[in-house]
């Protein structure tokens, strides 16, 4: 059989996939030697002392057993009651595989590339490929995104098996992406990390198990002589086929390869990402293990053909430029040893062909399944074990929330590392980012915690980004650039490592040019990466409803949500200035900031003076939310319950405080006044609807580019997100006890809606009110109303953010407010909590393996029996806290509890005391605000009205001589 003379894949046909039994004698003693010092190491492991033991002999101020459940192992595969304290039975993966929570349920390693899993025909859901539903499933494939908002992504390389062939005819088989799909068998979908399996209608059960680059796939058949269809008879003869269609359907290139003599299948295609623009290139390299090959051949659609082994993609001239399209192989039944099974193993990279084999085999050499789902059970175990519990009195549905929230904020960003064909590097590289407007809230700030030799590698990928595509990404996937949803927050995630110390291995010289770069510089297309408007942000300190921008284009709205965010930018760009400026070395600069104010220079062409102007530059800049505070805003809405007069019946008629009083009893107004409003050219403010873009009103029309001033939320909810200067909103909002009427009625009225990452700090913000104890009851209604452990149990796309609410929320004893060094206390669902990742940074380095010998930082509930702790909304409140054993009044912690160990204990009870003794209330107890100075606000009044004026007057000149005529409400 001559291999077709088109085939790019040359030298992956060199070499042959390694068959078991043709080891040579040498490699198969290598095999047996590694194979006896893994039994030693497990069996060694089973007589040491476990981990928590060891624990307690050496640290006895620390009560509680922790991770007593004895394990049966839920595995189907092999691996059964290997340890006992197997964290891995609260983790279910199919949380949130259904109701858009979009998560990915299959196997795969932490931060994992490949990611296995059933790919299924449910169009709204599949972003990551499996559904927890009906529909039928499309094929296995090996690599997906978990989470994501946007298009279906990734889903490269499908395979698909049937047990035989009707009249032993392979062209009788189904082969395309619409014949194919068959129902899964009710009850037969397990997942656990690092493993996945389901079985389908046609007898097929499909296990699966992942190393970083490449899976394994077994495949078991019913082992019958024959499968009996309604069209007819299949003789037991399995066909296996690759497909180059993707979960999108997107493939603008491609060719695929299927080599007779060894039976290995290569291929690769081009393909767009799922929430961003431009192009990736995939490829993959299969071989298959345990039946001999009868028949080789290709397919396009469902037309298969044995006499040709190469198909080109569309650049050959194909008819099909997307759809189905691939190569297959029958087997004979399988070997007598295979147990009526089939092998498949499937290497992907982005690189190449060979470097997709040269994964597979180097990763899989062995074939063993076992062994590689046991790896990746430890694997998992082991990045785990940073945190535990002390689960007596929390339900196993709790702790399943927990764990399996945990466990998602681990599948991404992925490591690409090695993989990155886009330039020559030597730093890591990570992708994925899904996007940073959604992960800089809770969940980079988790890695910087738990993992933060993970989250250094990350920010150094972003840095490289930005060095090899001039931005930073704000979204970023498949080595393209995804769209910016609001500010450039990757700035925030550099600033909230940076303010907590996770300094080390970082080149801050370039971290710091970057985030400038998106403060000064704006990129032609600011829909892909950095700020737009700038002009007016520079200037006015607010981006016009109605402005023009010369310098670049992206979607022109949300004029609300990209300022704040951009003041919340610039603000954390403040804190890095004043800490670059007290930590010159970062800089490579002499050791004092004199010196480093004068010699150190951005590379960037940005008005650059000195790092203590950039400091008071950008903490002005921090302040520009305020400028689309309209104070005498009316929250007007309809009351639904009132039959509107037709000639207002359409849902599109704006709301004007005029349709408001000519409709009495139609219109309702609550008694919040003053909120975040568009703001025009002449510096006066639109209407803009307050509840607009929440679930009680239009939730859905303020996608990625609206008309409207907001993004993805209401301007309720916009009008809370000024972390930076939390006093300052909450006198503008008319006083603690009316904040925190106003932040409760937020929660109740259905307009807070939970699904999205913005909504994650409103929770916590009654702290700032000296309320914490409303942050704990709000926390506890969520959990588990809407963040459960059911399939359901996420309340909008996981984007691997929304386990980082619960295990903070649940677990960690605070929420952290990103980019500052704050976390703010709530008392956890456990009796004790501790986490270990904090690395000692006043090590020498940091980030080595040693980061084992950090300390613990213990989170102990005291009373936790009494104050019904089982998560049923019971409101749990905080009476008094130690730290260290000293009284302890904040209601905030630094992360140097997290990075030093310690003692954290939180006294609860079910009363809220709000007296004066009450536990964090008082003023000295609150988090920080940086916009205390009155003086700096009396200032800034002054300015706001003289500017104002002046616009007013450039405007009405225009207007006179015949320009623009401005709309001044709706
Ligand atoms: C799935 O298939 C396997 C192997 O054929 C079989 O042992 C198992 O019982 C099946 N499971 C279900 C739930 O049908
Ligand atoms: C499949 O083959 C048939 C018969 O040769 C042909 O008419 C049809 O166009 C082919 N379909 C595709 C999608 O290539
Ligand atoms: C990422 O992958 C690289 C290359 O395989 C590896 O050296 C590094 O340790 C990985 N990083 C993390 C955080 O797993």
């Amino acid at each position: 059989m001559a291999i077709n003379d088109d085939s790019p894949y040359r030298k992956a046909a060199a070499k042959l996939p390694v068959h078991f039994a043709s080891v040579p004698r040498k490699r198969r003693a290598l095999l047996l030697a590694v194979l006896l010092a893994i039994t030693i190491f497990v069996l060694f492991k089973l007589i040491t002392p476990s981990q928590t033991l060891l624990f307690f002999l050496f640290s006895p101020d620390i009560a509680g057993p922790y991770g007593e459940h004895s394990s049966s192992s839920p595995s189907f595969g092999a691996v059964k009651n290997q340890h006992v304290n197997d964290i891995l039975q609260f983790i279910d993966p199919l949380i949130g595989t259904t109701n858009g929570g979009h998560v990915f349920p299959g196997a795969t390693l932490p931060y994992g590339m490949a990611k296995a899993v059933a790919d299924v025909a449910s169009p709204a859901e599949n972003a990551a490929g499996f559904v927890s539903d009906d529909n039928p499933i499309t094929g296995f494939s090996h690599m997906h995104d978990s989470g994501t908002g946007g298009q279906p992504s990734l889903g490269n390389f499908p395979l698909f098996v049937h047990p035989g062939c009707i009249d032993d005819d392979y062209t009788k088989c189904d082969f395309s992406l619409h014949e194919r799909p068959l129902k899964r068998v009710p009850g037969s979908v397990y997942a656990s990390p690092g493993y996945f399996t389901v079985n389908i209608t046609n007898g097929v059960r499909a296990e699966m198990t992942t190393t970083h680059h490449s899976v394994l796939y077994r495949f078991s058949f019913p082992g019958t002589e024959e499968v009996h269809y309604a069209k007819g008879v299949a003789p037991y003869s399995p066909l296996i086929l690759i497909d180059l269609v993707d979960l999108m359907n997107s493939r603008s290139m491609g060719g695929i390869q299927v080599y007779p003599e060894t039976g290995r299948i290569v291929g690769d295609g081009r393909y767009t990402p799922s929430f961003g623009s431009g192009h990736y290139h995939a490829f993959f390299c299969a071989d298959f293990k345990g039946a001999k090959f009868r028949k080789t051949g290709t397919f396009v659609e469902n037309n298969a053909t044995d006499g040709k082994q190469f198909l080109g993609g569309v650049g050959s001239g194909y008819q099909v430029p997307r759809g189905s399209a691939g190569a297959w192989i029958q087997f004979e039944k399988p070997d007598e040893e295979m147990k009526d099974s089939i092998l498949a193993r499937v290497g992907v990279s982005f690189i190449s062909v060979d470097k997709a084999c040269e994964n597979a085999e180097s990763e899989m050499e062995d074939w063993d399944f076992e062994r590689v789902e046991r790896d990746a059970r430890e694997a998992w175990r082991e990045k785990l074990d940073v945190v535990r519990v002390d689960a007596r009195g929390t339900s196993e549905e709790l702790q399943t929330t927990f764990w399996s929230g945990l466990y998602r904020t681990l599948l991404s960003p992925q490591n690409y590392t090695g993989e990155n064909p886009l330039w020559n590097s030597s730093e890591p590289y990570f992708d994925s980012f899904y996007c940073i407007w959604d992960s800089f809230r809770a969940q980079h700030p988790l890695l910087t915690v738990i993992d933060p030799k993970a989250q250094t590698e990350m920010i150094r990928a972003l840095i490289d980004i930005y060095r090899h595509e001039g931005k930073l990404p704000d979204c970023r996937m498949s080595f393209c650039k995804g769209y910016t949803q609001g500010g450039s927050n990757a700035d925030v995630v550099i600033a909230d490592a940076f303010v907590k110390g996770l300094t080390a291995d970082i080149d801050w010289k370039t971290a710091y040019e970057a985030v400038l770069s998106d403060a000064e510089i704006e990129p032609q297309n600011w829909g892909l990466s950095g700020r737009g408007n700038l002009v007016s942000w520079h200037d006015r300190g607010y981006i016009p409803w109605n402005d023009v921008d010369k310098n670049g284009t992206g979607p022109a709205s949300r004029s609300i949500s990209r300022g704040v965010e951009y003041a919340y930018n610039d603000f954390c760009i403040s804190l890095l200035s004043q800490g670059l400026s007290n930590s010159p070395s970062l800089l490579g600069a002499p050791s004092t900031s004199e010196v480093v104010d004068s010699s150190y220079h951005p590379n960037i062409s940005t008005p650059w003076t000195s790092l203590t102007t950039d400091h008071t530059k950008y903490h002005h800049r921090g302040a520009n939310w305020r400028n689309y505070w309209n104070p005498s805003a009316k929250d007007l809405f309809r009351d639904r319950s009132f039959s509107p007069p037709p000639e207002v019946d359409s849902l599109s008629t704006p709301l004007s405080s005029q349709n408001a009083s000519s409709i009495p009893g139609y219109i309702l107004q609550s008694p919040f006044v003053g909120f975040l409003q568009p703001r025009t050219l002449s510096g006066t403010f639109r209407y803009h609807p307050t509840r607009t873009c929440s679930p009680i009103q239009n939730q859905h029309s303020c996608y990625y580019d609206t008309s409207l001033d907001v993004y993805e939320g209401s301007p309720w909810l916009y009008s809370f997100f000024a972390p930076q200067s939390m006093s300052t909103l909450i006198q503008l909002m008319g006083g603690p006890d009316t904040f925190v009427e106003r932040l409760e009625y937020y929660h109740q009225s259905g307009i807070a809606y939970m699904g999205n990452e913005q909504s994650f700090l409103t929770v916590f913000q009654f702290h700032y009110a000296g309320r914490p104890g409303l942050s704990s009851k709000w926390l506890r209604t969520y959990i588990p109303q809407m963040f459960n452990a059911s399939v359901n149990g996420i309340p909008g796309n996981d984007d691997c953010a929304m386990g980082a609410f619960t295990t903070w929320g649940m677990g960690l004893g605070g929420f952290p407010v990103a980019g500052q060094d704050v976390y703010l206390i709530v008392p956890p669902f456990f009796r004790e909590v501790k986490v270990r990742a904090g690395v000692d940074l006043k090590s020498p380095s940091p980030l080595s393996p040693d980061s084992k010998k950090a300390k613990w930082a213990v989170i102990r509930t005291v009373n936790f029996d009494n104050a019904e702790m089982q998560g049923d909304g019971t409101p749990v409140y905080i009476q008094s806290a130690k730290l260290n054993g000293k009284r302890y009044t904040k209601n905030w912690i630094t992360h140097e509890f997290f990075e030093q160990g310690g003692l954290l204990e939180l006294v609860v009870g079910p009363e809220e005391d709000t007296g004066k003794n009450g536990w964090g209330t008082n003023q000295q107890d609150l988090p920080p605000s940086y916009y205390e100075d009155e003086k700096f606000w009396e200032e800034w009044e002054r300015m706001d009205r003289e500017r104002t004026e002046r616009w007013k007057e450039e405007e009405e000149e225009k207007a006179k001589e015949g320009g623009n005529e401005v709309d001044d409400g709706y």
